[in-house]
């Protein structure tokens, strides 16, 4: 599938990786829908990206949004062609704190809650849009890309709950593309390794120079850059289905 002309849904899509595919894909000549609770942000990213865009508030967690939101895609541009599913959070505590405290259920349960059942709730809406496409030429009538990281496989200390939802985005890439197959559906994963996003922008230079340091080549931190470029790749070349892909420069993750 070509960007040229396509419909996008990003979700997270006003800051971050989903603003920088939502970015790539309207230079390409795609029109895109944004997802995100960041209300503030939407309105400043449809500035930026001009007509071809819109902003939709939704909290990918709340079942009823997120069919509202779906809906009102279809409304806006007749169609939906690419999903990229990048919301999401990252809360970190330790299992049991040196001072005793638990790990916090609620927020487990809440992060589980956004990057999992929100992302998968997102995808059987879409889906069930996307299924009523025309087929292209080779019977082709969508293409999702979801977002995990390199913390389903390296979870570090803190990350229990992130890496479990992440883990669940990657185990259930293999199965939702088998299920999607037949309606000419795509479904890949991208498991990011550390990108310059608003999270890290503020952090003082020497710690984000550490981090990059665990890339091993190039020893850079990540850019939304590379990962929209990715999200073309995905979308252009019909063979890439199934599949997790570490965009990471080589780093594994130490446990700290
Ligand atoms: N930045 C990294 O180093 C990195 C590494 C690996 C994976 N990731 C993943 O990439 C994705 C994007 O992260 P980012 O770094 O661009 O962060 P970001 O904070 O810039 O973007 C995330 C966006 O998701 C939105 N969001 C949060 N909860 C939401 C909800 N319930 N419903 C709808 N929108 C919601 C936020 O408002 C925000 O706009 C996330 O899934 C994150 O886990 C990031």
């Amino acid at each position: 599938m070509q960007l040229e002309g396509s419909v996008g849904v990003v979700t997270g899509g006003v800051s971050g990786l989903g603003f920088g595919a939502a970015q790539r894909m309207v230079r390409h000549g795609a029109s895109v829908v944004m997802l995100d609770i960041n209300e503030e942000r939407g309105k400043e990213a449809t500035e930026d990206l001009g007509e071809k865009s819109r902003f939709i508030p939704c909290d990918v967690s709340n079942p009823e949004e997120v069919s509202a939101a779906v809906s009102g895609a279809l409304e806006a541009f007749g169609s939906i062609d690419v999903l990229v599913n990048a919301a999401g959070v990252a809360p970190a505590q330790r299992v049991v704190s040196r001072d005793g405290v638990l790990f916090d259920l609620d927020l487990f349960k809440f992060t589980i809650g956004v990057n999992l059942v929100g992302m998968f709730d997102v995808i059987r809406n879409v889906a069930a849009a996307m299924a009523a496409n025309d087929p292209g030429e080779t019977g082709e009538r969508g293409v999702i890309v979801n977002v995990a990281s390199i913390a389903a496989f390296e979870g570090q200390v803190g990350q229990a709950a992130y890496s479990a939802s992440k883990g669940g985005v990657v185990a259930m890439t293999l199965p939702i593309a088998r299920d999607l197959a037949s309606a000419g559906i795509r479904v890949v994963t991208i498991a990011p390794g550390i990108m310059d996003t608003p999270l890290l922008a503020g952090a003082p230079q020497e710690l984000r120079d550490s981090l990059a340091r665990l890339h091993v080549f190039p020893q850079r931190l990540g850019t939304a850059e590379d990962f929209a470029h990715l999200v073309q790749a995905i979308v252009e070349n019909q063979m890439i289905n199934g599949e997790v892909i570490r965009l990471d420069a080589a780093a594994r993750m130490p446990p700290k």
